[in-house]
């Protein structure tokens, strides 16, 4: 088998594991996007005491020293389905307090239940697909009275590019994201503590420089297609074309953002 008919026979969570591990060492430094809205969600951690934290889809492990200097004395699980990224993590954090890193599945946590105080997650939940079960895993490990912190992903993200793609063809280029509402239907085991929404518009030079980021970042998986390139120069010129109808006053092409910040509780 070649690797290119072994890529496309992997699962959407097997790609997204293999995306993310291969980017592991790019993604640190095309992340200022994840930088800014992980310290907004770091900067309403809980002011309480805690034992068992966890990081959910920890990636790099950018939030580990935050969560160790915040809660010294807590244990932290850092969680990923991406072994690679993982790995990186825990080569950058050797000075962290007490951190056990899991490669595992969001929506299926090798966790017992009522054992976490804390989930934190940054820009990783829009990757899971059933958000029913991914919310029953986080209410069954979260003992009662715990806390979770998430910042995912809105519909509007991302929508200059699924707009210039649909110029090229009718296939799906950019992955769907989950309105407010579905989520927090999904979430209704838990109170809805605090909740808000922020658009966040970065700024290109250029479509080769965004959609570079974009794979450095290891965030160019999309459901339902094969991990392999763009399709060819003709479409890639098509593309570029249909963007630069969003070309800013100030020369940039802008790719916009829907982050979502939620914040839950179990009674
Ligand atoms: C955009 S990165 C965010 C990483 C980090 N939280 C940050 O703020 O930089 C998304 C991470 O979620 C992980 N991820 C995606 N789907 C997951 C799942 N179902 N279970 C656990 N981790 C997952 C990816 O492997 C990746 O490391």
């Amino acid at each position: 088998m070649t690797n290119l008919s072994l890529l496309s026979t992997l699962s959407f969570k097997q790609q997204i594991a293999l995306s993310f591990s291969r980017s592991a060492s790019s993604y640190d430094q095309v992340a200022q996007f994840q930088r800014q809205v992980a310290d907004q969600l770091l900067s309403h951690l809980p002011a309480a005491s805690m034992n068992q934290l966890l990081d959910l889809g920890t990636g790099t492990g950018y939030a580990l020293t935050t969560l160790c200097q915040t809660y010294p004395s807590a244990k932290v699980l850092a969680v990923d389905i991406a072994e690679g990224m993982l790995t990186y993590a825990a080569q950058q954090n050797t000075e962290q307090g007490s951190i056990t890193y899991l490669c595992a599945d969001a929506e299926a946590l090798p966790l017992a239940e009522h054992s976490v105080d804390l989930i934190y997650s940054s820009l990783s939940i829009q990757w899971c697909r059933d958000y029913p079960r991914l919310f029953k895993e986080l209410h069954r490990i979260l003992r009662p009275g715990g806390q979770v912190l998430l910042a995912t992903l809105g519909p509007r993200s991302l929508y200059q590019l699924r707009d210039a793609w649909s110029v090229v063809d009718d296939e799906q280029h950019v992955n769907q994201f989950s309105a407010l509402e579905n989520l927090l239907f999904s979430a209704s085991d838990f109170q809805l503590a605090c909740q808000k929404t922020q658009m966040i518009n970065l700024g290109y030079t250029d479509l080769d420089q965004l959609l570079k980021s974009l794979k450095a970042l290891g965030a160019s998986v999309v459901e339902g297609r094969a991990l392999n390139g763009l399709g060819g120069r003709q479409r890639l010129r098509l593309l570029r074309e249909a963007y630069e109808r969003f070309r800013q006053a100030d020369g940039l092409l802008p790719l916009s953002y829907e982050v979502y910040f939620i914040h839950l509780s179990k009674e």
